[in-house]
């Protein structure tokens, strides 16, 4: 796995002490691939998240990422440096301005140490620090993907309800249980 640590690494936006989040660099591309190259990763995801997931798809998405103003999608990294996968807000617009979405994966090798959990709590306490007008994070999860909806619960966000047949990958048509973390909802976070 590659060691994403450099004299040009970003400076953390969120240090937790399973990971650290950070703008991503155009050096950490291969560390990209070897964290989301599985079938496995993008089973609950959206096509949109591609597999296989090669140099090109890495650096794609860092470019974009590097591009937008304001920077919503960051890199998770464990402490010492490897890449371990992303998390980021997508706003939404109109009379929904102040509801984002947010996602977020880790790649396999990671699995199960709870930097899921550690990093959707600190981002979303960074999320409302940063963006004065977030009011709501939402975040849809497959019905099947019980370990992200263990995430979310675990942070703390409310589970409000199911959205019926709302997705269908490969061919296959699910439910999408919805949650949310309100920005009123952070005084409740341990
Ligand atoms: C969902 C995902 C982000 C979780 O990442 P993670 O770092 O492993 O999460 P954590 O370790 O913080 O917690 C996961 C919990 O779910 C549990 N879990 C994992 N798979 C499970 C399953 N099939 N059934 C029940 N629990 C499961 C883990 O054991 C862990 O709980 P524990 O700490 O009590 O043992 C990761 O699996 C992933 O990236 N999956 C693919 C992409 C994705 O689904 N992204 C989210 C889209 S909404």
């Amino acid at each position: 796995m590659a060691d994403s640590t450099s004299q040009s690494t970003p400076a953390p936006i969120v240090t937790t002490d399973k990971c650290i989040i950070r703008a991503y660099a155009p050096s950490d591309a291969e560390g990209a691939v070897a964290a989301a190259n599985y079938p496995e990763l993008v089973q609950y995801m959206r096509n949109t998240f591609p597999h296989p997931y090669t140099l090109d798809s890495a650096n794609y998405w860092i470019n974009l990422c590097l591009n937008s103003d304001p920077m919503v999608n960051f890199g998770i990294f464990t402490p010492e440096g490897i890449f371990a996968g992303g998390i980021g807000l997508t706003p939404y617009k109109d009379i929904e301005y102040r509801t984002w979405e947010i996602g977020y994966w880790v790649g396999k090798d990671f699995w199960g140490k709870g930097i899921a959990t550690s990093a959707l709590k600190a981002f979303s306490v960074w999320a409302f620090e940063r963006f004065p007008e977030l009011i709501r994070i939402e975040a849809v999860v497959f019905i099947e993907n019980i370990a992200s909806q263990k995430v979310l619960e675990r942070v703390g966000y409310t589970k409000e309800g199911i959205r019926r047949q709302a997705v269908c990958k490969k061919e296959k048509i699910m439910d999408q249980v919805m949650y949310s973390l309100l920005r009123d909802d952070l005084r409740d976070l341990s």
